[in-house]
């Protein structure tokens, strides 16, 4: 099979040296990339890093081997552009068809998916100008990745960091594989919580459990993808934040449960993702808790951690939110999934077998989706994202 061709166009602005990441995501999972830097990216990063990084002819300008007519091949050619960084002057550009250089008449001549991944200067994201031309972009069908927030090129913070490489890959990656999501949630605000819990003993020890948040943050991702607004709750999980979305940083269940009701107030979904501890520990000891010669230890004694799930469940926020719980069951599957869905109170229960080397910390998953109203969807094996996908269907479909 051919490898995909990915161009990968690269702006001038400083957050250029990331994009080298990027590509070698793209080789390394074989894709064919050609990089279209513009004459201002090379100030950042020269054409030989491009070139060796890609194992391909690097050039910017359209009177480079002319007889070759990059200029109109490059994006007929191409499975996918990719802008990383995009900077408001190559936004402007592409928003208003201007082809200056190479990258700009690929962009003219592309009939694949185009997505920009933006970076600039919070002032310059929120300029007027700026905010049409991304609207022009999108209105078109291009995906323009909304900047993190964060530290910016020099001492000040805001929005318009370019998001982490691996993210500006995953969301590539979903464009290659299934083309422009419809936003079918765009308008919404869905919460989604990721990751574990960990509830402390002392400074240094806590009880856990071996969640990655990978499933929590597929449906961050996806529902991003397909319009939303999201904020996702993570608990303790160690992954780059997804490209778009708000990520609130927690550490115990008592911490997950106030930021899951503050950002459900104006919630359509929420969904519940995290493995949250049910226990905590009685008390917690400001020191380290130190063995002592000839005593045993003390046993450790456990209090009720609130049931965040039963509680958003019984107390919507808003009338027709949307709440969906998970289960993680090794015995009994279903018979446990929907005692546990009635239980709960949620409308919809996502039901995963769990065990030895079954789901934790996977890219992939397998699982029965329950509903209130008795329905039962299975979705096969396969990646976490299918499993998102197939999750927001049936949000969706509630929501109407
Ligand atoms: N959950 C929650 N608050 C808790 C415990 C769990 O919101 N204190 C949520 C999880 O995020 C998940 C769902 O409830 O969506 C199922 O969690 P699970 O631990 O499997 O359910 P339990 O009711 O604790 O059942 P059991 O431990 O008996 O299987």
């Amino acid at each position: 099979m051919d490898k995909p061709k990915v161009v990968l166009g690269v702006s001038g602005g400083i957050a250029a040296y990331k994009a080298c990441e990027l590509l070698r995501r793209f080789t390394e999972s074989g894709h064919d990339v050609r990089v279209v830097p513009t004459a201002s990216a090379l100030h950042f990063v020269g054409a030989a890093t491009w070139s060796a990084l890609s194992g391909n002819p690097v050039s910017t300008e359209v009177w480079d081997d002319v007889h070759e007519v990059q200029h109109v091949r490059i994006g007929q050619q191409a499975d996918l552009v990719v802008v990383a960084p995009a900077t408001a002057d190559m936004l402007a550009k592409a928003a208003h068809g201007l082809a200056d250089d190479l990258l700009t008449n690929t962009l003219l001549t592309a009939r694949c998916p185009v997505v920009f991944a933006p970076a600039m200067h919070t002032e310059m994201w929120e300029h007027p100008a700026t905010r049409e031309n991304v609207a022009t972009l999108r209105c078109r069908g291009a995906v323009v990745i909304e900047p993190a927030v964060g530290r910016l090129t020099g001492v000040d913070t805001g929005k318009g960091r370019l998001p982490d490489p691996v993210e500006i890959f995953e969301v590539c990656r979903r464009v290659l594989a299934r083309g422009v999501t419809e936003p079918d949630l765009e308008g919404r605000h869905v919460v989604v919580s990721a990751g574990g819990t960990r509830e402390p003993l002392d400074p240094v020890r806590f009880l856990g459990n071996r969640s990655s948040g990978k499933q929590g943050y597929a449906l961050a991702r996806t529902a991003a993808a397909r319009g939303a607004r999201v904020t996702l709750i993570a608990a303790n999980t160690g992954l780059p934040d997804p490209a778009g979305v708000d990520v609130v940083q927690v550490g115990t269940a008592v911490q997950l449960r106030e930021a899951v009701l503050k950002a459900a107030a104006d919630a359509d979904a929420v969904v519940m993702a995290a493995a949250v501890a049910d226990f905590r520990p009685s008390t917690y000891a400001a020191g380290k808790i130190k063995k002592k010669d000839g005593q045993d230890p003390a046993p450790i004694v456990l209090v009720r951690n609130p049931d965040i799930l039963a509680e958003i469940s019984a107390d919507r926020a808003r009338p027709g939110q949307v709440v969906v719980g998970f289960a993680a069951e090794t015995d009994d599957v279903l018979a446990n999934g929907r005692a546990k869905l009635a239980r709960k109170g949620c409308d919809l229960l996502v039901v995963n077998e769990v065990g030895e080397g079954k789901t934790f910390g996977s890219e992939e998953n397998e699982a029965v989706v329950l509903g209130a109203d008795g329905s039962e969807t299975p979705v096969p094996h396969g990646p976490k994202e299918a499993l998102a996908d197939t999750v927001w269907d049936l949000v969706a479909a509630r929501l109407e």
